[in-house]
Protein backbone atom coordinates (compact mmCIF):
# COMPACT_ATOMS: atom_id res chain seq x y z
CA UNK A 1 0.00 0.00 0.00
CA UNK A 2 1.63 3.41 -0.83
CA UNK A 3 2.24 5.21 2.47
CA UNK A 4 0.19 7.87 2.08
CA UNK A 5 -2.44 6.05 2.44
CA UNK A 6 -1.53 4.97 5.52
CA UNK A 7 -1.14 7.95 6.67
CA UNK A 8 2.57 7.87 7.49
CA UNK A 9 4.48 10.15 4.67
CA UNK A 10 5.48 13.16 5.64
CA UNK A 11 4.37 14.59 2.14
CA UNK A 12 1.30 13.96 -0.11
CA UNK A 13 1.94 11.19 -3.08
CA UNK A 14 -0.05 11.11 -5.98
CA UNK A 15 0.82 8.01 -8.19
CA UNK A 16 0.55 8.89 -11.85
CA UNK A 17 1.01 5.63 -14.18
CA UNK A 18 -0.47 2.24 -13.58
CA UNK A 19 2.75 0.80 -12.94
CA UNK A 20 5.48 3.24 -12.85
CA UNK A 21 5.23 7.29 -11.95
CA UNK A 22 4.07 9.19 -8.94
CA UNK A 23 4.36 13.32 -7.53
CA UNK A 24 5.83 14.13 -4.62
CA UNK A 25 4.26 17.15 -2.85
CA UNK A 26 3.99 19.39 0.16
CA UNK A 27 7.94 18.99 0.55
CA UNK A 28 10.32 21.91 -0.25
CA UNK A 29 13.45 20.86 -1.57
CA UNK A 30 15.22 23.90 -0.86
CA UNK A 31 16.00 22.91 2.80
CA UNK A 32 18.22 19.69 3.82
CA UNK A 33 15.07 17.18 4.25
CA UNK A 34 15.33 15.77 7.99
CA UNK A 35 16.61 11.78 7.55
CA UNK A 36 13.10 10.41 8.44
CA UNK A 37 11.81 12.47 5.83
CA UNK A 38 14.66 11.35 3.70
CA UNK A 39 13.99 8.19 4.22
CA UNK A 40 10.31 8.07 3.22
CA UNK A 41 11.09 10.00 -0.33
CA UNK A 42 13.62 7.16 -0.55
CA UNK A 43 11.18 4.27 0.12
CA UNK A 44 8.55 6.20 -2.35
CA UNK A 45 11.59 6.43 -5.27
CA UNK A 46 11.97 2.82 -4.55
CA UNK A 47 8.36 1.77 -5.11
CA UNK A 48 7.26 4.51 -8.09
CA UNK A 49 10.70 3.87 -10.13
CA UNK A 50 9.83 7.74 -11.47
CA UNK A 51 8.88 10.71 -8.70
CA UNK A 52 8.29 14.32 -9.74
CA UNK A 53 8.79 17.24 -7.66
CA UNK A 54 6.41 20.20 -8.43
CA UNK A 55 7.54 23.45 -8.22
CA UNK A 56 10.64 23.22 -7.11
CA UNK A 57 12.72 26.63 -7.43
CA UNK A 58 16.19 25.24 -6.69
CA UNK A 59 19.92 26.72 -7.43
CA UNK A 60 22.14 24.02 -8.53
CA UNK A 61 23.50 23.87 -5.16
CA UNK A 62 20.10 22.71 -3.86
CA UNK A 63 20.30 19.98 -6.65
CA UNK A 64 23.66 18.65 -6.16
CA UNK A 65 22.81 18.83 -2.06
CA UNK A 66 19.28 16.68 -2.68
CA UNK A 67 20.99 14.12 -5.38
CA UNK A 68 24.15 13.16 -2.67
CA UNK A 69 21.57 12.14 -0.13
CA UNK A 70 21.28 8.70 -2.64
CA UNK A 71 25.06 8.77 -3.08
CA UNK A 72 28.26 9.85 -4.83
CA UNK A 73 27.60 11.90 -7.89
CA UNK A 74 28.95 11.26 -11.30
CA UNK A 75 30.57 13.33 -13.93
CA UNK A 76 29.97 13.02 -16.88
CA UNK A 77 32.85 11.94 -19.62
CA UNK A 78 30.85 14.12 -22.17
CA UNK A 79 32.80 17.06 -20.24
CA UNK A 80 32.15 20.06 -22.37
CA UNK A 81 28.30 19.99 -21.45
CA UNK A 82 29.54 19.93 -17.51
CA UNK A 83 28.88 23.35 -15.87
CA UNK A 84 31.90 25.11 -14.97
CA UNK A 85 31.25 25.70 -11.32
CA UNK A 86 29.62 22.21 -10.40
CA UNK A 87 30.93 19.57 -12.87
CA UNK A 88 28.26 17.51 -11.89
CA UNK A 89 25.57 19.11 -13.41
CA UNK A 90 25.25 18.01 -17.04
CA UNK A 91 23.83 19.69 -19.46
CA UNK A 92 20.85 18.48 -22.04
CA UNK A 93 19.79 21.38 -24.04
CA UNK A 94 19.25 22.55 -27.50
CA UNK A 95 20.22 26.34 -27.12
CA UNK A 96 23.02 27.31 -28.87
CA UNK A 97 25.22 30.51 -27.63
CA UNK A 98 27.48 32.12 -30.17
CA UNK A 99 26.34 29.31 -32.52
CA UNK A 100 28.10 26.81 -30.09
CA UNK A 101 25.73 23.86 -28.43
CA UNK A 102 25.78 24.25 -24.63
CA UNK A 103 24.61 20.54 -23.59
CA UNK A 104 24.18 17.83 -25.25
CA UNK A 105 20.96 18.29 -28.17
CA UNK A 106 20.72 14.97 -28.29
CA UNK A 107 20.63 13.01 -25.23
CA UNK A 108 17.97 10.11 -25.03
CA UNK A 109 17.45 9.80 -28.75
CA UNK A 110 17.24 5.96 -28.11
CA UNK A 111 15.85 4.00 -25.28
CA UNK A 112 18.39 3.47 -22.55
CA UNK A 113 19.50 2.98 -19.04
CA UNK A 114 21.44 6.44 -17.74
CA UNK A 115 25.86 5.47 -18.15
CA UNK A 116 24.84 1.86 -18.20
CA UNK A 117 28.47 1.91 -20.38
CA UNK A 118 30.49 2.29 -16.70
CA UNK A 119 31.02 -0.59 -14.31
CA UNK A 120 29.17 1.65 -12.00
CA UNK A 121 26.42 2.75 -13.47
CA UNK A 122 23.79 5.83 -12.62
CA UNK A 123 21.60 4.78 -9.78
CA UNK A 124 19.08 7.91 -9.74
CA UNK A 125 19.23 10.45 -12.58
CA UNK A 126 17.35 13.88 -11.56
CA UNK A 127 16.57 16.12 -14.28
CA UNK A 128 15.25 20.17 -13.66
CA UNK A 129 13.43 21.37 -16.16
CA UNK A 130 14.93 25.22 -16.40
CA UNK A 131 12.64 25.91 -19.95
CA UNK A 132 10.01 23.97 -20.91
CA UNK A 133 8.85 24.27 -24.96
CA UNK A 134 5.45 24.85 -25.41
CA UNK A 135 2.84 25.43 -28.47
CA UNK A 136 -1.08 26.02 -28.47
CA UNK A 137 -1.04 25.68 -24.61
CA UNK A 138 0.40 22.24 -24.42
CA UNK A 139 4.28 21.08 -23.19
CA UNK A 140 6.31 19.61 -26.05
CA UNK A 141 9.52 17.32 -25.06
CA UNK A 142 8.10 15.19 -22.63
CA UNK A 143 10.23 11.87 -21.62
CA UNK A 144 8.87 8.60 -21.61
CA UNK A 145 9.45 5.70 -19.38
CA UNK A 146 9.07 2.04 -18.92
CA UNK A 147 9.20 -0.39 -16.30
CA UNK A 148 11.92 -2.76 -17.29
CA UNK A 149 10.58 -4.93 -13.67
CA UNK A 150 7.07 -5.28 -14.98
CA UNK A 151 8.58 -6.06 -18.78
CA UNK A 152 10.60 -9.06 -16.99
CA UNK A 153 7.90 -10.04 -14.98
CA UNK A 154 5.95 -10.77 -17.95
CA UNK A 155 8.32 -12.83 -19.78
CA UNK A 156 7.42 -16.71 -20.16
CA UNK A 157 9.30 -18.84 -18.11
CA UNK A 158 11.19 -20.36 -20.59
CA UNK A 159 12.50 -16.72 -21.59
CA UNK A 160 13.47 -15.91 -18.29
CA UNK A 161 15.32 -19.42 -17.99
CA UNK A 162 17.23 -18.79 -21.48
CA UNK A 163 18.35 -15.17 -20.03
CA UNK A 164 19.12 -16.05 -16.74
CA UNK A 165 23.07 -15.80 -16.30
CA UNK A 166 23.59 -14.37 -19.47
CA UNK A 167 26.01 -11.21 -19.88
CA UNK A 168 25.70 -8.43 -22.46
CA UNK A 169 27.95 -5.31 -23.73
CA UNK A 170 27.25 -2.45 -23.47
CA UNK A 171 29.11 0.56 -25.34
CA UNK A 172 29.75 4.48 -24.78
CA UNK A 173 31.87 4.47 -28.37
CA UNK A 174 28.83 2.45 -30.36
CA UNK A 175 25.92 4.98 -29.33
CA UNK A 176 28.59 7.77 -29.86
CA UNK A 177 29.26 6.74 -33.66
CA UNK A 178 25.54 5.78 -34.30
CA UNK A 179 24.04 9.23 -32.91
CA UNK A 180 27.16 10.65 -34.81
CA UNK A 181 25.74 9.20 -38.19
CA UNK A 182 22.05 9.54 -37.44
CA UNK A 183 21.80 13.23 -36.27
CA UNK A 184 24.64 14.92 -37.14
CA UNK A 185 24.79 17.11 -34.05
CA UNK A 186 28.19 14.76 -32.94
CA UNK A 187 31.61 14.91 -33.96
CA UNK A 188 32.59 12.04 -35.72
CA UNK A 189 35.55 10.50 -33.22
CA UNK A 190 38.94 9.30 -34.46
CA UNK A 191 40.85 6.35 -32.61
CA UNK A 192 42.59 8.63 -30.60
CA UNK A 193 39.13 10.60 -29.36
CA UNK A 194 37.27 6.75 -28.56
CA UNK A 195 39.94 6.05 -26.37
CA UNK A 196 39.07 9.10 -23.98
CA UNK A 197 35.84 7.93 -23.65
CA UNK A 198 35.18 4.82 -21.28
CA UNK A 199 35.46 1.29 -22.67
CA UNK A 200 32.57 -1.01 -23.22
CA UNK A 201 31.04 -2.57 -19.87
CA UNK A 202 29.91 -6.17 -19.29
CA UNK A 203 26.56 -5.99 -17.27
CA UNK A 204 24.04 -9.00 -16.63
CA UNK A 205 20.89 -9.41 -18.98
CA UNK A 206 18.83 -9.45 -16.45
CA UNK A 207 19.91 -7.36 -13.54
CA UNK A 208 18.71 -7.98 -9.89
CA UNK A 209 17.51 -4.76 -8.28
CA UNK A 210 19.86 -3.94 -4.98
CA UNK A 211 17.27 -2.61 -3.35
CA UNK A 212 13.59 -4.34 -3.86
CA UNK A 213 15.87 -7.69 -4.75
CA UNK A 214 12.94 -7.20 -8.09
CA UNK A 215 14.83 -9.01 -11.34
CA UNK A 216 15.09 -5.98 -14.13
CA UNK A 217 16.20 -6.15 -17.98
CA UNK A 218 19.29 -4.37 -18.02
CA UNK A 219 20.20 -4.79 -21.79
CA UNK A 220 19.13 -1.41 -23.60
CA UNK A 221 18.59 0.45 -27.40
CA UNK A 222 20.75 2.57 -26.67
CA UNK A 223 23.79 1.20 -25.70
CA UNK A 224 23.69 -2.90 -25.72
CA UNK A 225 25.61 -4.49 -28.61
CA UNK A 226 26.14 -7.84 -28.55
CA UNK A 227 24.79 -10.68 -25.63
CA UNK A 228 27.99 -12.99 -25.23
CA UNK A 229 28.59 -16.50 -25.05
CA UNK A 230 25.81 -17.07 -27.55
CA UNK A 231 26.02 -17.26 -31.53
CA UNK A 232 25.73 -13.48 -33.45
CA UNK A 233 22.36 -14.32 -34.95
CA UNK A 234 20.95 -15.52 -31.66
CA UNK A 235 22.41 -12.46 -29.70
CA UNK A 236 20.74 -10.30 -31.97
CA UNK A 237 17.22 -12.15 -32.50
CA UNK A 238 17.66 -12.08 -28.57
CA UNK A 239 18.38 -8.43 -28.25
CA UNK A 240 15.42 -7.20 -30.74
CA UNK A 241 12.98 -9.20 -29.01
CA UNK A 242 13.70 -7.88 -25.31
CA UNK A 243 14.37 -3.85 -26.79
CA UNK A 244 10.61 -4.41 -28.43
CA UNK A 245 9.22 -6.07 -25.38
CA UNK A 246 10.46 -3.41 -22.60
CA UNK A 247 9.59 -0.31 -24.29
CA UNK A 248 5.85 -1.89 -24.88
CA UNK A 249 2.96 0.79 -24.34
CA UNK A 250 1.84 -0.74 -21.61
CA UNK A 251 4.76 -0.21 -19.29
CA UNK A 252 5.37 3.37 -20.16
CA UNK A 253 4.71 6.56 -18.17
CA UNK A 254 4.97 9.75 -20.14
CA UNK A 255 6.23 12.23 -17.83
CA UNK A 256 4.51 15.75 -19.41
CA UNK A 257 6.90 18.71 -17.93
CA UNK A 258 6.45 21.61 -16.15
CA UNK A 259 8.84 24.49 -15.48
CA UNK A 260 10.59 23.67 -11.84
CA UNK A 261 9.94 19.97 -12.30
CA UNK A 262 12.71 17.53 -10.28
CA UNK A 263 12.41 14.61 -11.88
CA UNK A 264 13.95 11.29 -10.94
CA UNK A 265 14.28 8.04 -11.68
CA UNK A 266 15.71 4.43 -11.18
CA UNK A 267 18.07 3.26 -13.77
CA UNK A 268 17.45 -0.28 -13.07
CA UNK A 269 13.82 -0.26 -12.97
CA UNK A 270 12.94 2.11 -15.80
CA UNK A 271 14.18 2.61 -19.05
CA UNK A 272 13.64 6.13 -20.72
CA UNK A 273 13.37 8.05 -24.16
CA UNK A 274 13.15 11.86 -25.03
CA UNK A 275 10.54 13.27 -27.33
CA UNK A 276 12.07 15.18 -29.89
CA UNK A 277 8.90 17.26 -31.43
CA UNK A 278 9.81 20.68 -29.82
CA UNK A 279 12.45 22.31 -32.58
CA UNK A 280 12.78 24.98 -33.07
CA UNK A 281 11.79 25.64 -29.37
CA UNK A 282 13.87 25.68 -26.65
CA UNK A 283 14.09 23.19 -24.09
CA UNK A 284 16.69 23.67 -21.17
CA UNK A 285 17.47 20.90 -18.31
CA UNK A 286 19.74 20.27 -15.94
CA UNK A 287 20.98 16.70 -14.81
CA UNK A 288 22.65 15.34 -11.48
CA UNK A 289 23.26 11.30 -11.78
CA UNK A 290 24.29 9.19 -8.59
CA UNK A 291 26.68 6.31 -9.39
CA UNK A 292 24.76 3.02 -8.38
CA UNK A 293 26.60 -0.44 -7.70
CA UNK A 294 27.88 -3.27 -9.85
CA UNK A 295 24.67 -5.03 -11.28
CA UNK A 296 24.02 -8.55 -10.30
C1 LIG B 1 18.87 12.20 -19.68
C2 LIG B 1 17.93 11.93 -20.77
C3 LIG B 1 15.85 12.70 -21.63
C4 LIG B 1 15.16 13.99 -21.89
O1 LIG B 1 19.03 13.38 -19.33
O2 LIG B 1 19.43 11.24 -19.16
O3 LIG B 1 17.90 10.84 -21.30
O4 LIG B 1 13.95 13.94 -22.08
N1 LIG B 1 17.09 12.92 -21.03
O5 LIG B 1 15.83 15.03 -21.92
MN1 LIG C 1 19.19 9.45 -20.11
Amino acid sequence: MPRDEIGATPFAVQPQGKLIGAEISQIDLTQPLPDSVFDAVSETFDQYSVVVFRDQDLTGEQRIAFSKRFGPLQINVRSEFNNPRHPEIYTVSNILKDGKPIGSQDAGRYWHSDLCYLEKPTKASMLYAIEVPRREGASLGDTVFASARAAYDDLPQDMKQRLEGLRAVNSYNAMFDRKAAQFGVRPKLNDEAKSKYPKDAIHPVIRTHPNTGEKCIYVCEGYTTQILDIPEAESRELLEFLFAHVTQPKYQYRHSWRKADLLMWDNCAVQHLASFDYAPLHRHMERTTVEGSVPY
